[in-house]
């Protein structure tokens, strides 16, 4: 009776025969197929045709895709392919933020992770805490927001705030499903993972790279973000990307209630996920697992440079939370760099923004596990003379992950016969300046780091600073990089942060206007005045950041920032503690703000003490909104902007946990008592600070106070 029927078209019947009914029904059989051996092929590994007769599959889909242009094609494999964004990637802002990892090198690092996090959630040693271990991937992440099941948005890491939209590029990676499966599939959720090349894969595409005479790529990391970021969709799809999945961003529900739960998950809903993942129940177990892992890394078929631990446990996640952009519950665990020799041809003295003078190794180009290196750093003088390093040395250069490659030590064997010890300068190479090692106040001792004494003449010091100000984690003016810095400050354009928000009115008015020089056009430097207006607003904790202060980073400044609230707190704060010395309440007040101590009182002092900076920052006010700090993710509750002090030992919460939580409910925590504490809480045996607290007649509360007075929150 099937004979009765009318036939389909299949896999043999002639493209040219088809009309466009039949084109439409082929082509959903065709994705149908292929998308079973997609599953086949990478999730089950078990695939049933051979790679040529899947080529095959794939190819006649594009034929007929390209013969029948206007058919539909919903959910097919390669949607959006050739599609090409002129204005570049657009920016998805990540619903929850996507963090980075704090590392551990050592087997020390490893135990002392599981006892901070045993501590912090006051479990006793009989306690059961399971850990999970799985392959760190050397790729790039990624986050995928699935709604009501279907592939949305994907978007790359970019600061963890705020990624680039590659949806149309991640459309084409054959293993992420464009649908997730299950009934557990949650209406929203963003799964994150990593996307990588493997090395069979990366080999193969730079042989075909190199024949057709293209770009040569250094690594499979760099391949495959080459890759993902193309504007041509169909440059993506060529190119063979893979995906595991090993985190979430926001979800509307959770499948389980374990790391290794979720996951499992993930898998069932035709995620792909490393098979190596594995529970342990001990440091030593993590140990093992890293050990093992190492043995087989070179067989893997991919790059991984180390393992990633997480606390198994979501409540336990939970309650651990973040420190600055790094949950509490995780942690990286590197595998040791991997090391080449080469030939030190000349030390470069390159001076920082702080007039730091730090020697750069110019090396012979030698490859270090798969990235060329030409440029280690030396560190500092006292290296240098310790390692005895010579130019004309033969030297081990190490580079682990992402940072920068460094010179291990010399091969004494292979030195020259008339080499002769380095001699580090006392002299700025850029201004000519006195270059010196401070002492330090305490103990007498030499810093480490010699510094060009020119501050302000310096233009080496100025460019840096200058560069600083405009790069990514500070006023991120695009468009505005390292080389458009040298290049203003040296013709005059660009002295100081303010000249960056005047330049547009100058320019107006210059006979030799930007848009006709060489290497800019009327288009960029559009493109620059709409970047540089886009940050006359700007968060405090940026700013506070952008001015380059020593010892003052990221963290510090939000801490800063978190503390004071808004641009005129923070004025009169630094003004005053800088007039005030060191024995002036404002300078205690600024070394109780939690995060900051006296070695970054004294740096904002001293900053801040120089008329020229108070007069560059008054400048660039004229030209800026500074907005106040908004604390993120934070639950409104009573104690919501209060000032809290712990004191004493605490029985239900341990310490850092009860200093998490008070954040988390928007309550600022400061380390010893003032005039300004809303409420000391007190555990057992508290001292000095409860006195302070009655002499000052601040409110004191036991701990069960303070958990009944924030609801247990
Ligand atoms: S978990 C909150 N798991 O490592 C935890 N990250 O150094 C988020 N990475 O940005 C990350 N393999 O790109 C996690 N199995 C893995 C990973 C992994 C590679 C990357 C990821 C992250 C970076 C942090």
């Amino acid at each position: 009776m099937a004979g009765k029927k009318k036939k389909g078209p299949d896999a043999e019947t002639p493209i040219e025969s088809l009309d466009a009914n039949a084109a439409r029904v082929e082509l959903a059989r065709l994705v149908a197929e292929i998308a079973r051996h997609d599953a086949l092929y990478y999730q089950q590994d078990a695939p049933e045709i051979s790679d040529a007769e899947y080529d095959k599959l794939r190819h006649r889909f594009e034929e007929i895709e390209r013969r029948y242009p206007q058919l539909p094609l919903s959910d097919l494999p390669t949607q959006h392919v050739g599609a090409l964004s002129a204005e570049g990637f657009g920016k998805i802002r990540h619903a929850v933020p996507m963090l980075s990892l704090g590392n551990a090198f050592a087997d020390e690092d490893v135990t002392e992770f599981e006892a901070r996090v045993r501590r912090f959630l006051t479990l006793g040693p009989d306690e059961a805490l399971a850990i999970t271990a799985e392959p760190k991937i050397d790729g790039l992440s990624i986050s995928i927001r699935y709604e009501n099941g279907a592939l949305v948005t994907a978007a790359t890491r970019g600061d963890g705030a705020e990624g680039e939209n590659v949806t149309a590029n991640v459309k084409t990676i054959r293993e992420i499903p464009h649908r997730l499966v299950g009934t557990d599939v949650p209406d929203v959720i963003d799964v994150r993972g990593e996307i990588y090349l493997g090395h069979a894969d990366f080999e193969a595409l730079n042989r075909a790279q190199a024949e057709a005479g293209a770009k040569i790529f250094a690594n499979p990391r760099n391949a495959a973000a080459g890759s993902l970021r193309q504007l041509d969709s169909r440059i993506t799809a060529s190119r063979p990307l893979r995906f595991f999945a090993y985190a979430w961003g926001e979800t509307s529900a959770m499948p389980a209630d374990t790391q290794a739960g979720v996951v499992a998950a993930f898998k069932r809903w035709g995620l792909p996920v490393n098979a190596r993942m594995m529970v342990c129940e001990s440091a030593a177990g993590l140990l093992d697992y890293y050990r093992d892992l190492g043995e087989a890394r070179s067989k893997l078929g991919y790059d991984i440079d180390g393992v990633v631990y997480k606390v198994n446990r979501l409540d336990y996640q939970t309650r651990l939370g973040l420190v600055s952009r790094a949950p509490r519950w995780a942690i990286a665990h590197k595998f040791p760099a991997e090391q080449a020799t080469t030939v030190l041809r000349s030390i470069e003295i390159q001076v920082g923004r702080t007039g730091a003078l730090t020697p750069v190794a110019k090396l012979e180009p030698v490859t270090v596990g798969g990235v060329v290196v030409s440029n280690a750093t030396l560190h500092n003088e006292d290296e240098i003379r310790r390692k005895d390093v010579r130019v004309g040395d033969t030297v081990v250069v190490q580079r682990a992950g992402d940072v920068i490659p460094q010179v291990v030590r010399v091969v004494e064997e292979k030195r020259p016969v008339d080499s002769v010890p380095y001699v580090f300068r006392d002299t700025c190479p850029v201004c000519g300046s006195h270059a010196v090692r401070e002492s330090d106040e305490a103990t007498g001792e030499a810093d480490v780091v010699r510094r060009c004494t020119g501050g302000l003449v310096c233009p080496a010091q100025a460019k840096e600073r200058l560069k600083h100000f405009v790069s990514r984690n500070a006023f991120d003016i695009e468009g505005l990089g390292e080389e458009k810095i040298e290049l203003f400050y040296d013709d005059g354009r660009i002295m100081r942060p303010a000249d960056i928000f005047t330049l547009q009115a100058r320019d107006a008015e210059s006979l030799k206007r930007l848009k006709d020089q060489k290497g800019f056009g009327a288009k960029s430097v559009e493109k620059l005045w709409a970047s540089i207006a886009a940050r006359r607003r700007v968060p405090l904790d940026r700013f506070i950041y952008a001015l380059g202060i020593r010892h003052v980073g990221e963290t510090t400044a939000k801490d800063l920032a978190r503390a004071l609230g808004t641009i005129e707190a923070f004025q009169a704060a630094v003004a005053a503690a800088a007039e005030g010395g060191r024995d002036s309440e404002a300078y205690r007040e600024l070394d109780n703000i939690e995060g900051i101590g006296l070695t970054v009182v004294d740096a904002l002092a001293a900053f801040f003490g120089e008329p020229h900076n108070v007069e560059a920052v008054g400048e660039l006010l004229k030209h800026v909104t500074v907005e106040p700090y908004v604390p993120v993710a934070v639950t409104a509750s009573p104690v919501t902007g209060r000032t809290v002090v712990f004191t004493g030992t605490l029985v239900a919460t341990s310490r850092p946990e009860a200093k998490a939580q008070a954040e988390r409910l928007g309550a600022k925590v400061a380390g010893s008592v003032s005039k300004k504490t809303d409420y000391v809480i007190a555990g057992a045996d508290a001292g000095s600070k409860l006195d302070k607290a009655r002499e000052l007649g601040v409110t004191v509360l036991t701990e069960d106070e303070w958990q009944a007075l924030i609801g247990g929150g």
